[in-house]
């Protein structure tokens, strides 16, 4: 598979307001967009790094991906996300591997993106998400 570059690091947070204030104005970044994704039932928030991102992950309800993360490990780095020309064939070419994915088959992430996540337990203890851009 071809990797482009670290599409961005999500951070999970408690709230999106004091983290993007600090990022912005005390770090100097660029805050780029926010999206809602409803079926991961997280408010994310980009904020740019050159050609990198960090997305901020804000959960919607106590009862998600990241708001059970936040419940046992706190605030914190979630994620790595990779940006991939081809992610059907990223994820076929993984799956023939016998990498253990958490999602089988990509969906979509913020913007329209597709993404498709990496079982931790596959990559020493990193989440990993796949992620080809739909722009
Ligand atoms: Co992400």
């Amino acid at each position: 598979m071809k990797i482009k570059r670290i599409a961005h690091l999500g951070i999970a947070v408690k709230d999106l307001e004091a983290p993007k204030k600090l990022y912005s104005e005390t770090l100097g970044l660029k805050l780029k967009n926010e999206a809602v994704v409803a079926a991961q039932k997280v408010k994310v928030s980009f904020i740019q790094v050159g050609e990198s991102n960090l997305e901020l992950l804000l959960p919607t309800q106590p009862d998600s991906p990241v708001g059970k993360f936040l419940e046992t490990k706190g605030e914190g780095f979630h994620h790595l996300a990779l940006e991939v020309e081809d992610i059907h064939a990223a994820v076929a070419e993984l799956k023939a591997a016998g990498v253990r994915l958490i999602d089988e088959t990509p969906r979509e992430g913020a913007h329209g993106d597709l993404v498709a996540f990496i079982h931790p337990k596959a990559t020493y203890g990193l989440l990993v998400e796949l992620v080809q851009s739909a722009h």
